[in-house]
């Protein structure tokens, strides 16, 4: 497992390299990935290598990592802390597996457990939230099962092929994470 930060059952979590680009890139290209995040442009792997050589610096509040299969070492996606915030201990959380030939296995959840074990015991964090578009089943589902509670609706928020669509915030405490894991 190579520069492992963190290690799931399934799945390790690792700092992003710049041969990592072409994750990234799939996230904002594929048709069957991108719906999830509404993105409108294309990006390439050149721009995205560059974006990854600025990730990490001192003070930095994004936080990515790859999301590598343990067995293999493959690099199947990416999950992020977002606009980390040391004074109020919040962050906004996203995950992508960018390969949907790896949908459906148990990675989006562990992978979203592990983010958050990464925000409460390492970070330190209050609370974590997300926006996920309403028709995200799968999403929903996994975020849930990691603890995150639906919070509120923002209602037709985006636009796709024309249709407006609801997205729902969701967020989990500390004290929910902590209770629940004592309750395992
Ligand atoms: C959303 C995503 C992270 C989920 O990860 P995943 O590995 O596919 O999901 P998991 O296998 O962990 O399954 C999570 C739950 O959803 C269920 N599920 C899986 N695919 C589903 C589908 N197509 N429809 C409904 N439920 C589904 C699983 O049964 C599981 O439920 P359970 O916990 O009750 O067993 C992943 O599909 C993905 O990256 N999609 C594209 C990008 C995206 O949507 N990112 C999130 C944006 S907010």
């Amino acid at each position: 497992m190579k520069n492992l930060f963190m290690a799931g059952s399934n799945i390790y979590l690792r700092a992003v390299e710049p041969a990592d680009a072409p994750i990234l890139a799939a996230c904002n290209n594929d048709p069957d990935v991108r719906i999830s995040f509404f993105t409108h442009t294309p990006t390439n792997v050149a721009t995205q290598a560059k974006r990854i050589e600025s990730f990490y610096q001192p003070g930095a509040d994004y936080i990515p990592f790859v999301i590598c299969l343990k067995d293999s070492g493959q690099g199947i996606g990416v999950t992020a802390l977002h606009r980390v915030d040391l004074v109020s201990r919040a962050a906004v959380f996203s995950v992508c597996i960018s390969d949907p030939a790896h949908w459906g296995k148990g990675h989006g959840g562990e992978a979203t457990s592990l983010m958050l074990k990464y925000s409460f015991e390492i970070l330190n964090l209050h609370r974590v939230q997300l926006h996920v578009w309403a028709g995200n089943s799968a999403g929903i589902k996994a975020y849930e099962r990691a603890g995150f509670v639906r919070e509120g609706l923002l209602r037709e928020a985006m636009v796709h092929n024309g249709e407006y669509c609801d997205f729902l915030v969701m967020g989990i405490l500390e004290a929910e994470w902590r209770a629940a894991h004592a309750a395992r």
